[in-house]
């Protein structure tokens, strides 16, 4: 039987209610699927931090290395901490792990309601690709006479052609499987080195996928699209600031980021890969059982079909499908008074009946 080592990262906040819930679903498709998963939890984050004087031990990058993937719930406790620091390792296992692809998925899915006027499920069906490595998420920079008056900061933002390409080049691919449809997304008419790389490798790049529509659209404009049409779009590839950013809006266009999945992978498999939900550790419903849990189970379905168990994360995402559907159990960001687990025993126990 395939077995499989998951680190689990549960993290601050609602992260620590949604990752059980994941959990469930998890069990029921690997009963039903004839796998086994292991996990492992580190109770890494705020809490740690008020024990060990730091977020994570110092060799929590060499404790990871090791397991199969790594599923998070969410970081920061901006009350407690600065979130600067609480997500830092976040950003460095997404660098040191070199999970270049952070793949996003948006759809509007049955039994969902968007905020948008006019749409229905089916219409937003997109996925927006993150550069995950460098761009504006670089950790060089500096503050000069900090803080004096005439204080200065300086980040860089750093776009290489290798980085560029890779991420094209698996955006080109996803298409391929999809509706054929590629954009790329930048502010060249603005940033003219960084940006402008982007255009000029996209132009030698989108020459080997003839097949693939590819146009390219400025982010201000992008992100006005996303509302006038969101179902224009398939393929999105963005910078990681960009992605970040577009991803909050593609999920709140899908019926809020409660559902919005993640996975930031390391294609080559020569690292662990992670997965997570898009939202953060949202701490005004923290402790209240109250927290929408498909973004999380989502996520491990994305975990699932990267490992190889396709059939399996099929039938997770066919069950959250038919628990949104028929809204037997509805957290309150879809309008419900039911609980966080009230909805993973929902799912979880779809998966065992329809599995
Ligand atoms: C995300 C989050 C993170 C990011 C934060 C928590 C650092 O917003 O995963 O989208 O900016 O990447
Ligand atoms: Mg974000």
């Amino acid at each position: 039987m395939k077995n499989y080592n998951i680190a689990l990262y549960p993290g601050d906040g609602i992260g620590r209610e949604v990752v059980p819930e994941a959990i469930k679903s998890l069990d029921a498709v690997s009963d039903a699927c004839g796998f086994k998963l292991e996990y492992t939890q580190f109770d890494w984050g705020c809490d740690y931090y008020e024990h060990k004087g730091k977020v994570v031990p110092d060799d929590y990058l060499d404790i990871l290395s090791g397991f199969d993937a790594i599923f998070l719930g969410a970081l920061g406790d901006p009350a407690r901490l600065p979130d600067h620091i609480t997500l830092r390792p976040l950003i460095e296992i997404r660098q040191s792990f070199d999970q270049y692809a952070c793949l996003r998925p948006a759809n509007l899915l049955p039994g969902i309601a968007t905020p948008l006027a006019g749409r229905q499920a089916g219409d937003i069906d997109m996925l927006v690709l993150r550069e995950n490595c460098e761009g504006e998420y670089l950790d060089v920079g500096g503050f000069f006479k900090h803080n004096r008056e005439e204080g200065v900061a300086v980040q860089v933002a750093l776009h290489s052609r290798k980085g560029i390409e890779r991420i094209l080049r698996y955006g080109f691919k996803l298409a391929e499987e999809r509706r054929r449809h590629l954009t790329m997304t930048t502010k060249s008419n603005a940033l003219k080195y960084g940006m402008v790389y982007w255009d000029e490798v996209f132009e030698e790049v989108r020459k080997d996928y003839p097949n693939v529509r590819a146009d390219k659209c400025h982010v201000d404009a992008l992100a006005m699209n996303f509302v006038r049409w969101p179902d224009k779009y398939d393929v999105v590839v963005a910078s990681n600031l960009f992605g970040d950013i577009l991803s909050d809006l593609a999920g709140a266009i899908s019926g809020g980021l409660g559902l919005a999945p993640s996975a930031s992978v390391n294609p080559q498999k020569q690292f662990p890969s992670l997965f997570e939900p898009v939202h953060g550790s949202a701490l005004d419903i923290a402790g209240k059982n109250m927290a929408n849990p498909i973004g999380a189970i989502r996520s491990a379905a994305m975990m699932l079909d990267f490992l190889g168990e396709r059939t399996a994360a099929l039938l997770i995402d066919r069950s959250v499908e038919s628990c949104l559907k028929s809204g037997t159990a509805r957290t309150a960001d879809l309008g419900g008074s039911d609980t966080t687990s009230d909805m993973g025993d929902d799912i979880a126990t779809r998966i065992r009946r329809d599995a």
